[in-house]
This record gives structure tokens, C-alpha cells and sequence, in this order.
């Protein structure tokens, strides 16, 4: 949005970068040691015990392999001061005497100054409802009543909750005493018009208010909850310019700084949820505002995190909203796992009747794999007291057993199978091995074969390699059929950094190996970033037909940078994109240190790679991951299993 980031003239940003010196500005808050071209040091933004935190001076951005963070110096300060980019620019250019003026050159249009004015609007009406609640009669009972409820004045600060009282107009006349114009602020959602037409009420009356803020922290919607007990329960703010509820999560903004910590998001369904967990000590809590979980919020969570902890209700709808949730997450590139509560216990519930301890301890501690718990879900609708019932179960769970990659895990779930069903482990895995022939036909015998990646080859064996074997566990043997050129696979690599981190590398987890097209479409872009040649040639022959979202619109951006006449300029690039993902995919990219020479016939083969893979989509396995999808939010697990075999035989081909 473009009043989150102001209207900065580029000049501002480019002599901005040019006066703060990456190392410099890192240099205060890590101790860097020199590394060849690098210095390296412990990463700020995650813990860890070996450095994979890395500067690199001759392009003037950082990047961490550890967690991904990265991007140039303005980036650097909005994440280690908390400080949104307009932010940082501003207080970076006082720091270096460079004048500065939001909004430079160009006026800031009609719409930025209506979103800024409800801002502004919403800032204020927060802190009146929170000075109402704190400070006033009219809040007592609702003060009251949250004590009751556990939380006390440190939480109502924390969350800045308020109360909007039982009367017709309090904050309309709060904002028109403040020279708002009241149709702007019925647009914006904070009051609602009179019925009859003239003249506007509050929206909110007799409610415990729960501010909801954006990314950056500032308030853009209220939930207001009832005192106690009756209908509705919650009363939420309409979605406006400033609100949109399938992009917006609870406690994103304060949950942030825990979640990068811990690379683990919890992921709840209630405000309630989210409070009581946060004075339990789990600051990583965050919900979605009574609406299904969306890509787009599993997009922002990855941002943060590697891993959701779904702790929904223990109930049947939370049991279901939790198996709708998981596939989303999932696809989003998150590791997954699912906290099962006792039925009809909530979160919020289990916290005050067990305390934060407990919770941490049984809930989050002990949380279930997503295998485990779509087999106990599906367990439930058995009998298993009967020996029908028991068979049928195994007939239902063997499909869902069979699709997993991993032998091993296989294995553990045959064995718990064997013993729920009271059926032998080896008939068991004879089916299962039987299931998984039948959905692999055209690579029969595949059971297990041997491991994705073999590491880099030197030299190259011209080959694009690597049978992909299920969900993201891709191997990418040999380089790209050139010299010294990028033989790893895990996308980064090549030798030099192999030297520079040789203990992150033997250690990278295998969801870190990319497929081969990905590793095209990686190496296409480190071309294009630092040569506009290879962009033109790039922009003629495969224009946006790359894959991977993300780099599609890197591409698309530097297509749009070139354009401008500019010159090849990692940071400056980085600067341009004013997007979080987008930064750190370009600055691991910039990182790959491949070789810098290329041939027509190189690029020739990247782009051939990348095409078929999208011939290969359109003939059926992207078709098929959406039916595997819908299946699976349709609770039908059976058929989403078969048909992740069948992706998986598709993969073989
Ligand atoms: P819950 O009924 O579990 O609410 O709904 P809660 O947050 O735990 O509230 P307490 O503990 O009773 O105070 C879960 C979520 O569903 C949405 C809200 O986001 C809520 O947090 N919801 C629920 C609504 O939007 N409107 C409603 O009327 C009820
Ligand atoms: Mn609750």
C-alpha cells in the first residue's frame, strides 16, 4: 500500500544506501569476521550457534542462510529496529544530513490522503476506547468482566483493548469534534450510517474492543466482543481500505519478532486464544478473524516461519477447520504440525484451567503430525471395538500411510496401525506396498530409490538430472552442462560457497533441494540481475512464463528496472521491490555466486528446462494438486491420497 511506504523520490533512497555502508550499518549490531569477499557473522534475526549470517560488501546486501533473511541496509534497520521502510529511510537520512521529504517530487494522490486521514481515524478512536475502558465509569463493568476473564491491566495494555460504550453516538461525535469527515469514516468502516439516512451512529456500542492491526502495527479494524454472553458474539469492522480479512492475522505484528525467533507460528482461532497464550509466555500466537485460513495468510506466515502449530478448538468444527487449514499451510512451503486439545476444550479454556506450563508442556510440545492427525480424525468415524469397524479403518488409513514419501514414516504408522487394528505389521505393509504399486504403475518397483541429492558434480554432466520422488524432495545432479557452473542443489551452491559453509551445507534439511526448473529459473535471474543482456534475451524468449510465482515477478520487476535505463544494481533492485518476499528471493539469489560468464546455448537450456516444466503443469500435475486440494478441504481424504500418488508417479515421469 502506498502510504505504508510514502511517496520516497528514488534519490533519497539512492543516496540513502550510498552514505550507509552495509558493513557499517550490520558492523553495529553483529560482530562480522572477514571471510574472503564476505564477512560473516551470528544472525540477529534467529538464534543460532554457527554463523550462516553473511555481509557482502561488493553488493552491499546481507543474507542468512540459516533463515533466509536478507536484503540491503534500509532493510536491515526496518527489521532489526522494527521501523516500516518510510521509517528507516527517514531516520537513516537524518542520520547522514540528507533532506528529506515524503513525498518528494510527486503529490501524493487522493488516496493516500483518505487511507492516511483513517489511520489516523482508527489510531485515535483505539486509544479512546482504551482511555474509556481504563479511565471511566462506563468502562468499569467491562473492566471488570476481563478480570474475570484473566486479564488484567498488563494484557489490556499489551493488546490495547478498550470499550466502546452503550450509547448512540460516543465516537461519532469524538471524531466530528476532531473535524473527520464522518462519510469518510462510514466508508471506512468505524461508524455506520443512520438507517433514516441522515446523520450516523457507532457501530459499536456496549463492546470490548480488540483492535486488529496490520503488519506494521497500526490499528485498521476493531473486534468488538460482547460483555459475557448473547448475540452476536463479536461485532468485527467491515472490510475497507485499509482491512482486508483474508490478509490480515491477530497479533501478526507483535507475534513477528517470536515467530522469526522460533521459525514456528501457533496459529488459533480466537482473539481469546491469542491472549491467553501470550500471558502463558507463547508470544508466537496469532489467528485469523473468524474466517478460513487463506493463501494469503499462509504466504504472510511464511514470511516468518518454516513451521505452523495449528491449534484450533478440540471440538468437531475446529477438528475441521483444522484439516481445511492444513493443505493451505502445506502448499505454502510450511511444515505443519497439529495440537490436539481435549474435546469441547479451546486454547483459551485448557490455559486457565491448566496453566501456561501444562499448555506448553502437553499442547504445544506434544503436537501431532499431520498424518497422525488426519488418521485420528478419520479414526473416529469407526468402531474399533468390532472387527468390522477395525478393518474398514485399516482400509481407510492404509491409502493415507501409503502416500507418504518416507519409508520410514511409513513404517512407524503401519506399526501403530498394526496395533490399533490388531492386524500384522507385515499384511499390513504388504498392502500398503500394494497400493502404492497400483498408484505408481509407470515406475513400478520404486519403493525406495536411494537418496534425492548426490551432491555437486564437478564439471557438469550436462544434465538437468534429478528424478523428482514425491512433494519437494527433487535431486539436481550435475551442473548445467558448463564449466564450473553451478553444480549444487540446493539452488545456492557452488564450490566456493561448499568452502565457505561447509558444515550449513552438509546439514541443509532436503526441502531445501529444488527442482530442477527452479534451479533454471534461479540461475536465469542471478544472470539477469547483474547483466541487462541477458535480461533482454531472457525478457524476449520467456517473458513471465516462470514457474515459481515469485520469480515471475522478479522477473517482471527487473524487466520493468531495465526499462528505466537503469544499471545492473542488486541493492538498488532490492529497494525497488518494497516487498518482503520478493527481497529475500532476490537477495539468496544474488547470493548463489555462480559462475558470471554465460552462453546463448546456457540460457538456451534454462529457458528449454523451465518450459517443459510448464508443459508438464498444464498436461496434468498442477490439475491434479488443485483436485488433491479440493479433496482435501472437502474432507475427503481417501481420494486426496490417491491422487497424491498419482502426483508422485506424474513427479516419476
Ligand atoms: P470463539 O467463539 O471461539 O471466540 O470464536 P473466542 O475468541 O474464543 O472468544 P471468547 O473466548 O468466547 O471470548 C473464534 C473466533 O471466531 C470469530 C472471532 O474471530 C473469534 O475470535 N467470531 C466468533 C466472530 O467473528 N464472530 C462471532 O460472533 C463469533
Ligand atoms: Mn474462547
Amino acid at each position: 500500500m502506498s502510504t505504508e511506504y510514502g511517496n520516497i523520490p528514488e534519490e533519497t533512497i539512492d543516496a540513502v544506501l550510498k552514505q550507509h555502508d552495509i558493513v557499517e550499518t550490520v558492523g553495529r549490531f553483529v560482530h562480522l569476521t572477514k571471510q574472503g569477499k564476505y564477512m560473516k557473522g551470528l544472525c540477529p534475526f534467529h538464534s543460532e550457534k554457527t554463523p550462516s549470517f553473511t555481509v557482502t560488501p561488493d553488493r552491499q546486501i546481507f543474507y542468512c542462510y540459516g533463515c533466509g533473511m536478507g536484503g540491503n541496509a534500509i532493510k536491515f534497520r526496518m527489521e532489526i529496529e522494527g521501523l516500516s521502510f518510510p521509517e528507516a529511510v527517514k531516520i537513516m537520512a537524518e542520520e547522514v544530513h540528507i533532506p528529506f521529504q515524503s513525498t518528494g517530487g510527486k503529490p501524493e494522490s487522493p488516496q493516500d490522503r483518505e487511507t492516511g486521514r483513517l489511520l489516523q481515524a482508527y489510531e485515535w478512536s483505539e486509544k479512546f476506547y482504551h482511555f474509556l475502558l481504563k479511565n471511566t465509569e462506563h468502562g468499569r463493568p467491562a473492566l471488570e468482566y476481563l478480570r474475570g476473564r484473566g486479564i488484567g491491566d498488563k494484557l489490556i495494555d499489551q493488546f490495547r483493548i478498550g470499550f466502546a460504550p452503550d450509547r448512540w453516538d460516543t465516537l461519532v461525535q469524538f471524531l466530528d469534534k476532531r473535524s473527520f469527515d464522518l462519510a469518510e469514516m462510514e466508508k471506512g468502516g468505524l461508524i455506520s450510517a443512520r438507517q433514516s439516512g441522515d446523520g450516523y451512529v457507532d457501530r459499536f456500542r456496549g463492546r470490548i474492543m480488540f483492535p486488529i492491526a496490520n503488519r506494521s502495527g497500526k490499528t485498521i479494524a476493531f473486534a468488538g466482543r460482547i460483555l459475557g454472553e448473547g448475540h452476536p458474539k463479536y461485532v468485527n469492522s467491515p472490510e475497507s481500505r485499509l482491512f482486508n480479512k483474508s490478509r490480515v492475522l491477530y497479533n501478526f505484528d507483535q507475534a513477528r519478532s517470536a515467530i522469526r525467533k522460533q521459525r514456528q507460528a501457533i496459529l488459533f482461532e480466537g482473539y481469546g486464544d491469542v491472549i491467553a497464550a501470550w500471558e502463558a509466555g507463547v508470544h508466537n500466537g496469532i489467528a485469523t478473524m473468524g474466517t478460513s485460513l487463506t493463501e494469503q495468510h499462509a504466504a504472510m506466515i511464511k514470511t516468518a516461519a518454516d513451521e505452523v502449530l495449528v491449534c484450533y478448538d478440540g471440538d468437531n468444527a475446529g477438528q475441521n477447520a483444522a484439516l481445511k487449514s492444513i493443505p493451505i499451510l502445506e502448499q505454502a512451503g510450511l511444515q505443519v504440525k497439529v495440537a490436539m486439545l481435549p474435546a469441547g476444550v479451546d486454547p483459551d479454556d485448557y490455559i486457565r484451567s491448566n496453566g501456561g506450563e501444562r499448555f506448553v508442556r502437553q499442547v504445544v510440545e506434544d503436537a501431532a503430525s499431520t498424518t497422525k492427525f488426519r488418521l485420528a480424525t478419520l479414526r473416529r468415524g469407526y468402531k474399533l471395538n468390532e472387527e468390522n469397524g477395525r478393518l474398514d479403518y485399516a482400509k481407510a488409513a492404509l491409502p493415507v500411510i501409503a502416500a507418504l514419501g518416507s519409508p520410514t514414516e511409513r513404517e512407524v504408522y503401519l506399526r501403530e496401525l498394526s496395533s490399533e487394528v490388531d492386524v500384522s505389521f507385515e499384511s499390513l505393509k504388504q498392502d500398503c506396498n500394494l497400493i502404492r504399486q497400483e498408484q505408481s504403475r509407470p515406475a513400478p518397483g520404486q519403493e525406495d530409490p536411494g537418496p534425492a541429492y548426490s551432491g555437486p558434480q564437478p564439471g557438469g554432466g550436462g544434465q538437468y538430472g534429478g528424478k523428482g520422488r514425491g512433494r519437494g524432495d527433487y535431486g539436481n545432479k550435475g551442473g548445467f552442462g558448463k564449466k564450473g557452473g553451478f553444480g549444487g542443489g540446493n539452488g545456492y551452491g557452488n564450490a566456493a560457497e561448499e568452502d565457505f559453509f561447509p558444515q550449513q551445507r552438509r546439514t541443509r534439511p532436503n526441502r531445501d533441494l529444488l527442482p530442477a526448473h527452479q534451479a533454471a529459473e534461479r540461475r536465469l535471474l542471478f544472470l539477469m540481475l547483474q547483466d541487462r543482456q541477458v535480461c533482454d534475451y531472457v525478457a524476449q524468449r520467456l517473458g513471465d512464463e516462470f514457474n515459481t510465482p515469485d520469480y515471475a515477478a522478479i522477473a517482471a520487476y527487473l524487466y520493468a528496472f531495465y526499462a528505466q535505463d537503469r544499471d545492473p544494481d542488486s541493492s538498488r533492485f532490492i529497494a525497488s521491490l518494497q516487498d518482503e518476499k520478493l527481497e529475500k528471493a532476490v537477495s539468496s539469489i544474488v547470493m548463489m555466486e555462480g559462475a558470471r560468464e554465460w552462453s546463448e546455448q546456457e540460457l538456451d537450456d534454462c529457458i528449454k528446462q523451465i518450459r517443459s516444466q510448464g508443459n508438464l503443469r498444464s498436461s496434468g500435475i498442477e490439475r491434479k494438486r488443485e483436485e488433491m486440494m479440493r479433496a482435501e478441504k472437502d474432507g475427503d481424504f481417501l481420494l486426496a491420497a490417491q491422487i497424491a500418488s498419482e502426483i508422485i508417479a506424474l513427479e516419476r515421469q
